[in-house]
């Protein structure tokens, strides 16, 4: 497993990273979120023996990243920010290097670098010198080189950056096959992303942990958690939101407005005060009692995206 264990770093006056403490284990995928200049990247470089802590330290399967570097550092894929390859070297080449760099030669080698190019879509580049791809394959390259050596703890440092939406899929999937034999942090501004691969998220503000939990359980932090949305056909002299409001178990009704424009569908938005088992079904019911025709009718889970605005800019409103 990888443990943070109080990383601390200090630029000059600038604390970037604040007593981080956090534990990942085999089979984890922990989000990594934070608006720009949080210190996730800061964070992430400590962890894998890029940048000296100011204090404290990451034991990386129990090798302290701090006093036993290197050791610690064989068992790391990184995948650092902004992709940086070297550029006048081919895809091929680099990828042999990094191979050989990684301990590996002759047969075991060249299967290695064969596989990742395959598994990496860089068959038609291979040949190619860095500097002439574009930003995706560019990424695509830092990718391989991070799971070449099939390592047991993958930090990645916004792996989807600049991916294409085919490779932005082809990668989480990748991620998640790999995940059961590995532990794995990846950072990302795709709050989708997020739901769609991790099993926790830490979102970091100012160098601190502000929040750390499940993906659905920050979700149901969300002012929207379990609120029911119904969009309904208008209807001339009928006011919805007073006639809901006499409904025993709902407990205040928002009208948002025309539904995108079509000023045939009014939203509302409702909020239950102790709802019945199935209240979707209970309104509907209602609605298509009183003659009225419901358009759309669902239960909102909360949104990540109003979650992370909430505890990261709370004096910013929405
Ligand atoms: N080498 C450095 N020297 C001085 N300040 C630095 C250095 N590296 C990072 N910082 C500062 O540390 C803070 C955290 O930066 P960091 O790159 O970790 O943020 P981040 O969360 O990765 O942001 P982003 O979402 O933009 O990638 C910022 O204020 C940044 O300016
Ligand atoms: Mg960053």
């Amino acid at each position: 497993m990888i443990e943070v264990k109080g990383l601390t770093k200090y630029f000059g006056p600038v604390t970037a990273v604040n007593d981080i403490s956090f534990v990942v284990d085999k089979g984890e995928i922990l989000g990594f979120l934070g608006p720009n200049g949080a210190g996730k990247s800061t964070t992430m470089r400590m962890i894998t023996g890029y940048l000296t802590p100011s204090e404290g330290t990451a034991l990386i399967g129990g090798k302290d990243i701090v006093s036993r570097g290197l050791e610690a550092r064989q068992s790391i894929g990184y995948l650092p920010e902004n992709a940086p390859v070297y550029p006048d070297m081919t895809v091929l080449g680099f990828l042999n290097f990094c191979a050989e760099i990684r301990g590996f030669s002759g047969k075991d080698k060249h299967h290695r670098v064969e596989e990742i190019i395959e598994r990496c879509f860089l068959s038609e580049v291979r040949q190619q010198s860095i500097d002439t791809l574009s930003k995706g394959f560019k990424q695509r390259v830092c990718f391989a080189q991070a799971i070449l050596h099939d390592p047991p703890y993958l930090i990645m440092d916004e792996p989807t950056d600049g991916l294409d939406p085919n490779q932005k899929h082809e990668v989480r999937t990748m991620i998640l096959e790999m995940a059961k034999e590995k532990a794995m942090i990846i950072s990302t501004h795709i709050l989708e992303e997020v739901e769609a691969v991790c099993t926790r998220a830490i979102i970091i503000a100012e160098g601190r942990i502000v929040a750390d939990d499940t993906p659905k359980n920050l979700k149901g932090m969300s002012r929207l958690h379990n609120t029911l949305s119904l969009d309904l056909e208008a209807k001339e002299g009928v006011d919805f939101q007073k006639e809901l409001s006499t409904f025993s178990w709902i407990r205040e009704v928002e009208a948002l407005g025309a539904r995108g424009g079509d000023e045939a569908v009014l939203r509302l938005r409702i909020r239950t005060g102790n709802p019945p088992w199935d209240p979707e079904r209970e309104l509907w019911r209602f609605c298509c009692q009183k003659g009225w025709t419901v358009v759309s009718l669902f239960r909102e889970e909360g949104r990540l995206d109003e979650v992370f605005r909430m505890i990261t800019a709370p004096d910013r409103g929405n």
